[in-house]
């Protein structure tokens, strides 16, 4: 029984930390002209509407987009997030937010192509509509109705062979943890050349999964493995999230570097108290 709506939470810290690395991975495969594949596992619906009554319960992209929407950084990939975000959002206010899928859409050029799936009927509602009219209906584009991990190994190696997977569960069942290590490891040793990167929440109450699961897949050997972490308040049983994370497998050449640049610019347009790592603990960057 799947509940989860990210509807409640688009455009939080979260969602800013995932479609930064999302992106820079996308300007990695773009660098070079041999077209690539890009799989979404869990696309959600695609465009979010930050008016909408789910998303002003709990406003949770005051402490992500809506601090960086005005940012004047010379950060080349937080700009070009940014950028993204303006673009639909034409008269200035910020009201859409694209999903991960619409990020990427607008990357994909002739030859690239992207698989979207989804299991949730009203998400891949909205995801269908969303790529009718305003991702644009092309055969670079197809959407599968069915479980991410099982579909993400059915579909793999893809054609073209270079490519990325982002794996974005919502972790509401506490086997995603050992699903997602599962998955990564055939994964992996299925598509060998695909990057992977998979999102996960720091929670104070439940801390020691998201420890569980970085430990676990640091022991896999996997190749060019990188761990990035964006935490907003000291842990605190009332703030729920207080933070996630991002672990990469195949990490392009120079991207710890280049986001090292842009978790620094990013932390200081968020609020006071907030910092990141790369790799390993120790290694923060705490803005106030
Ligand atoms: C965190 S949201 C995705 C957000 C999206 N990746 C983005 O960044 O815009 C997780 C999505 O996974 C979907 N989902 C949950 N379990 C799934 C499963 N086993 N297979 C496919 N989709 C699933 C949910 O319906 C939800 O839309």
């Amino acid at each position: 029984m799947l509940s989860y709506r990210h509807g409640y939470h688009a455009g939080n810290h979260a969602d800013v930390l995932k479609h930064l690395v999302l992106l820079g991975l996308l300007q990695k495969l773009l660098a070079k002209e041999k077209p690539f594949t890009y799989i979404d596992s869990h696309s959600g619906g695609g465009i979010y509407d930050l008016n909408s009554a789910e998303a002003r319960l709990n406003t949770e992209h005051a402490s992500g987009i809506s601090r960086v929407w005005h940012s004047r950084s010379q950060d080349p990939l937080l700009n070009l997030y940014v950028g993204r975000v303006r673009d639909l959002n034409e008269d200035g206010r910020l009201r859409w937010y694209p999903g991960s899928p619409t990020l990427a859409a607008d990357c994909l050029r002739a030859d690239d192509h992207m698989h979207l799936l989804e299991l949730h009927p009203a998400e891949l509602e909205e995801l269908r509509y969303n790529h009718l009219h305003a991702l644009g209906t092309d055969d670079r584009v197809s959407i599968h109705q069915r479980d991410a991990f099982e579909g993400l190994l059915a579909i793999t190696p893809p054609e073209p062979r270079r490519g990325l997977a982002l794996i974005d569960p919502s972790y509401e069942d506490k086997q995603d943890y050992q699903r997602v290590l599962q998955t990564v490891v055939k994964l992996h040793r299925r598509w060998p050349v695909g990057i992977i990167a998979v999102w996960y929440p720091l929670l104070a109450r439940q801390r020691d999964r998201s420890v569980w699961l970085k430990s676990a897949l640091s022991r896999e050997n996997l190749p060019g493995l990188l761990a990035m972490e964006l935490t907003l308040h000291a842990q605190d049983d009332e703030f729920g999230m207080h933070g996630s994370g991002m672990l990469i497998v195949n990490a392009p050449w120079q991207f710890r570097e280049e986001m090292q640049l842009t978790l620094t610019a990013l932390v200081a347009e968020l609020e006071d108290g907030c910092s990141f790592t790369m790799d390993a603990p120790g290694t923060a960057v705490t803005k106030g």
